[in-house]
């Protein structure tokens, strides 16, 4: 690919199956050839995180950045940037990334930073929403496609979703029918932006 090539770096922490759907319709979309952009690398700060496989055998570079080896979030964070800057990023893609980042981390990457949480955000930032929305008494549930900033699960709304909440729902069932959902914007998002 030619140099100015749109790279995408995707972080991640677990299975990465959002990941797995924006590498997809990447190859699926050819993004290479219509928007000179691709997936150049997929970071983990978990060593066994799952999606590193899926990363490799679909020719993507994997980094690790263990952050129980550093002190401090700061020296995490400069380390973790130091690795995504390698591949000078058109766009940072979170994806299930389980860390709260440092204001100077997200200010570095300002308008290249976008985030998937499970929610119709502005409701339930933070963890555990599904339980939370039916604990609430929600009709519906979702996910919300938002460009980071220093406050958590906050930034300009980029792409929403919408699912029923049903009689039956645990917060099992419903984060899977959220998930399918994810799987949709997500890859649409990014190529939006990069296409934009
Ligand atoms: C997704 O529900 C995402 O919204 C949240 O963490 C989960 C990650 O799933 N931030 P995966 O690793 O992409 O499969």
């Amino acid at each position: 690919m030619s140099v100015q090539a749109k790279n995408i770096v995707i972080l991640i922490s677990g299975t990465g199956s959002n990941m797995a759907a924006i590498v997809r319709a990447a190859e699926r979309g050819q993004w290479a050839r219509r928007h000179h952009a691709q997936v150049a690398a997929v970071i983990s700060n978990k060593a066994d995180a799952a999606g590193l496989g899926f990363a490799k055998e679909h020719g993507i570079a994997t980094v690790v950045v263990d952050h129980k080896a550093f002190d401090t979030r700061e020296a995490f964070d400069t380390a973790l940037a130091a690795d995504i800057d390698r591949h000078q990023p058109s766009l940072v893609v979170l994806s299930g990334f389980m860390r709260i980042l440092t204001p100077g981390f997200v200010a570095h990457y300002a308008d290249r930073l976008i985030n998937i949480h499970p929610s119709l955000l502005p409701a339930f930032t933070g963890l555990n929403t599904h339980q939370r929305a039916i604990d609430a008494g929600c009709r519906f549930a979702g996910c919300t496609v938002h460009r980071v900033t220093s406050e958590l699960d906050h930034g300009e709304y980029l792409d929403q979703a919408v699912v029923p909440v049903l009689p039956n729902d645990t917060a099992a069932t419903l984060a899977a029918r959220v998930l399918t959902q994810e799987h949709l914007i997500y890859p649409r998002a990014v190529e939006r932006l990069i296409a934009g």
